[in-house]
This record gives C-alpha cells, sequence and structure tokens, in this order.
C-alpha cells in the first residue's frame, strides 16, 4: 500500500463516514467533524462533491488513537513501540521514475491555487486554509531534509501566507536562507501514506531525514521523485504537490486562524509563499486536517510527542511506564507514570520532561498504578496524594509556544507536580474481587446486549 486512496479504500465500510450529496466546503466539514466528534464518532469522513470543485475531499483520518497505532501496523497502544522501532531501523528512501504525482503539471502562468479544494475552517479565519500540507524543505548547510505543517492562508493564484509559529527545524532553515539573502525552496505535499504524516509532525533530530522515519514505520522505503522547478523530492504517490518558496525576509499580514488551542489567533511568522507549480494526479484526492481544537489535529501531535518524550525519559528513568499529553492540556499538559524506587526521583524525572518539550507548561508525575491515559484517574491522584507547599516547583520564563495566548513574549511559566505517594504514604486504594467485577461486566453484558 503505497497512498492515500488505497488506504481508505483498505477501511472497513464503518470506520468511514461517506457523503455523497454535494458539501459547500466552507465550514461545513468542520461542523460535520466536530458534531461526530461531541458524540464520540470519529470516522474518516469521504466528501465525494463538494460546490465547486470535482475532487473528493478526505477528513478526520487521524482522529481516533488506535487508527494511527494500526496505519503503522501496530496493535491498540502499540504506537509507541512502533515509533522506537522506526527510529532504530531508518528506511533511506529510493528514487522511482514512476510518478504518479506528476500525471497532471502546472507550471507559471497555468497555476492557481484558488482551484483546490481548500476549506474555510472556521467563522474567525482570514480565508480559505491548507492545515494539511507537509512542508518539504531541506537544510541549507547539509541537505538533510525536513518535514513539518505550516498554516498556509490561501492569498492569490500562486501566493499563500504561512505561519512558522512553533520555531521548528523549517524556522531554523529559513533563518540560515534569510541570512545568505536567499529564498527557501519547498514542496507542500498534500495526501500520502498516513505514515508520512505522521512522520511530517513528529519532532526528530535535526541531522535526521523524517523520510527516513516514515519509510521504517511502514516497513517499506518511501518512493521519491524529483519536483519539477526546485531541488526538492516528494513521495511519488502523492495526491497533490505544490511547488514554491518561501521569500527571505518578506513578511504581510497572516491569520486569524483557528488554532489546536481552541482559539483564534492573529500571532504568525507572517510568512509568504510563492507557488512555482502544481503537480496533481489525474484523479485526485484531497486531504484536510481539521485544524482547532479538533481530535485529529491534536492527536496527530500528541502521538508522536508521547512517543518521542517517553523513548528519550526511558533512557534515564527505566522504570517509567507511559507518558500522556491530555486532550484537555493542548499540548501543554503532560502526565508521566512510573515506579519510584528513591525520593526525589519524580522531580529529576519531571525536569528532563519539560526540558524536552517547550510546549510543555504543566508537567504531573504519578506512580505507576495510576492510568495517565484517564485523566479522571491523574486529577485523583492529584487530590489525594500531592500537597501544594512541599510537590510542586514552578520555573519562571522558559520559551514556550507563542499560540498560548497567556504568554508573555514568548516565554511562560513552568509547573512541575510530584503526586506520587508520599513516604509513609496510609492511604489504601479501595478495589473489588476479581470475580465480583467478571459477575458484573456478564450481567451487564447480558442485560445490555
Ligand atoms: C496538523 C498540524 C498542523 C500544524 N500547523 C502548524 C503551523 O501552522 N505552524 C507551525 O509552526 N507549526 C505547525 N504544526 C507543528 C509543526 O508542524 C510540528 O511541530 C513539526 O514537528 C515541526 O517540525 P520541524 O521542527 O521538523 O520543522 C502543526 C502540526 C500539525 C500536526
Amino acid at each position: 500500500m503505497h497512498d492515500l486512496k488505497s488506504y481508505i479504500d483498505s477501511l472497513p465500510e464503518n470506520e468511514k463516514f461517506v457523503l455523497s450529496e454535494p458539501v459547500n466546503l466552507d465550514f461545513c466539514p468542520t461542523s460535520l467533524v466536530l458534531e461526530l466528534e461531541a458524540q464520540k464518532r470519529f470516522p474518516v469522513v469521504v466528501i465525494e462533491r463538494s460546490n465547486g470543485f470535482d475532487v473528493p475531499v478526505v477528513t478526520n483520518l487521524f482522529a481516533d488513537r488506535d487508527r494511527i497505532a494500526r496505519m503503522v501496523g501496530a496493535k491498540p497502544g502499540g504506537f509507541g513501540q512502533a515509533w522506537s522501532r522506526a527510529l532504530a531501523n531508518l528506511a533511506p528512501a529510493v528514487m522511482t521514475d514512476r510518478a504518479p504525482v506528476h500525471e497532471v503539471v502546472m507550471l507559471a502562468n497555468e497555476v492557481d491555487a484558488g482551484q483546490l479544494p481548500i476549506s474555510r475552517h472556521f467563522e474567525a479565519d482570514a480565508g480559505r486554509y491548507i492545515g494539511s500540507g507537509i512542508l518539504i524543505c531541506k537544510d541549507p548547510d547539509t541537505g538533510v531534509r525536513n518535514l513539518s505543517f505550516q498554516r498556509m492562508q490561501l492569498k492569490g493564484p500562486n501566493r499563500f501566507g504561512a505561519s512558522l509559529h512553533s520555531r521548528g527545524h523549517i524556522w531554523d532553515h529559513l533563518l540560515r536562507c534569510e541570512a545568505r539573502g536567499k529564498n527557501m525552496e519547498v514542496a507542500v505535499v498534500i495526501g500520502c501514506h498516513p505514515a508520512i504524516y505522521i512522520a511530517a509532525a513528529a519532532k526528530v533530530a535535526m541531522e535526521t531525514d523524517e523520510l527516513e522515519v516514515a519509510g521504517a514505520l511502514m516497513r517499506e522505503p518511501v518512493k521519491l521523485v524529483k519536483c519539477k522547478t526546485i531541488d526538492i523530492e516528494v513521495p511519488a504517490d502523492a495526491e497533490y504537490v505544490i511547488e514554491g518558496e518561501i521569500l527571505a525576509g518578506v513578511h504581510e499580514d497572516e491569520g486569524p486562524y483557528g488554532e489546536y488551542t481552541g482559539y483564534s489567533t492573529h500571532r504568525s511568522t507572517r510568512n509568504v509563499f510563492i507557488v512555482k507549480a502544481i503537480t496533481h494526479k489525474r484523479k485526485p484526492i484531497f486531504l484536510d486536517i481539521i485544524p482547532g481544537y479538533s481530535a485529529e489535529h491534536l492527536l496527530l501531535s500528541r502521538c508522536t510527542r508521547e512517543a518521542h518524550v517517553t523513548h528519550r525519559l526511558r533512557e534515564m528513568v527505566p522504570t517509567l511506564r507511559a507518558v500522556s499529553y491530555p486532550k484537555t492540556g493542548v499540548h501543554f499538559h503532560a502526565y508521566m507514570s512510573f515506579k519510584k524506587t528513591a525520593e526525589g526521583q519524580a522531580r529529576q524525572a519531571l525536569m528532563m520532561l519539560m526540558g524536552l518539550d517547550s510546549y510543555v507548561k504543566l508537567a504531573v508525575a504519578v506512580d505507576d498504578d495510576i492510568d495517565v491515559f484517564n485523566e479522571d484517574e491523574v486529577l485523583w491522584a492529584l487530590a489525594t496524594r500531592f500537597q501544594a507547599d512541599t510537590d510542586m516547583f514552578v520555573v519562571p520564563k522558559v520559551f514556550c509556544n507563542r499560540l498560548d495566548p497567556s504568554s508573555v513574549e514568548g516565554m511562560s511559566a513552568k509547573v512541575a507536580i510530584d503526586a506520587t505517594k508520599p513516604p509513609n504514604f496510609e492511604g489504601e486504594r479501595t478495589r473489588q474481587t476479581a470475580e465480583s467485577v467478571a459477575w458484573a461486566r456478564s450481567v451487564i453484558s447480558r442485560q445490555l446486549r
């Protein structure tokens, strides 16, 4: 399986919500996905026809944790292991001559990005936005490829506004291009094998090509083809590629946009992307990722953050059980559970967790009897095992994500909470007998079939 279409075809029917009536791409897909989510339903949404566009649009692909695990061949709950295995077995990409993404090529004056089925998502958004584009660029010194997402506001037939506010590797590349007075070449990939999306959302070392991580997750090298107008290679089986460059030193208004924090924000690096070519399959499908406080927008980042932080923390804290980024914390809260073997360990682990991820503002450590994926349990541990005068510390003025509306000049205070049992803890958890639980489950399944 190489491409998005074969992945979607492989999904069981009950995991898809297919709409054959024409859908208005302004706001409607977002409302549909958020309403489904409110009902705790997370199907892949397939919009076969939309007003004004003859290309199917797919969204909500990454809204379900178990589906993300299956995308990389893992069982539910097994994503973290698959991630660690992939990092240890990188699969370099290979070049190919067969390039479905080049079946249609539009250059120069033929380019009109407005013809793409790009949605408007939230009422306050400044316009139509691509939030599902994987931006592929190269380190200007080493040539190592980098994959990331940056929101892109449609501004004209060959012009987008972009925000690189995560200030990740792509931002660092751009600063070095700008120091040389050079624009930065970027290919924007829309729609490809989901493992490439997962690798693009992740933080890995700058010297690691995220396409090698994607290949390892797919257990098959990603097949690449050279772009038509820039020196960048892209997945040959992609649905669409927009080739172009981010202009050095040019800034203009961009936003507001409905962000993962749940707020519409003007905060932006105000960059400008100029399109040189658009290429696509003869019969492409367009992938959208519903932005804002949606399950898929948050989950795509949360899964790889959890896996990455767990992988790194376990090197130093071998008794670590799990790390969770609860949805309610929008990447700013992280919970970790571990088996404490000495006092002070929680504080050490908390400092590492906050150091590994600049987004984290609140880090909580709990004992290994607490399920960190169940927020009720974490809050219960906080209520019953934590005293604020001795079990927490605050680190003021640390670099953070600027989209936090409460941050000040790109800095935020970090709170670490040790909610592990203190020495001589007297509380004993209430328990049920295994027999009574088994009996209750069988009664319920008989009566509430
Ligand atoms: C769906 C999605 C959309 C995102 N949009 C943006 C964005 O608009 N701007 C931004 O700076 N980061 C955005 N991010 C976060 C970065 O893409 C992400 O942190 C990435 O790992 C950065 O990669 P890099 O450090 O390798 O450049 C988004 C992440 C996801 C999953």
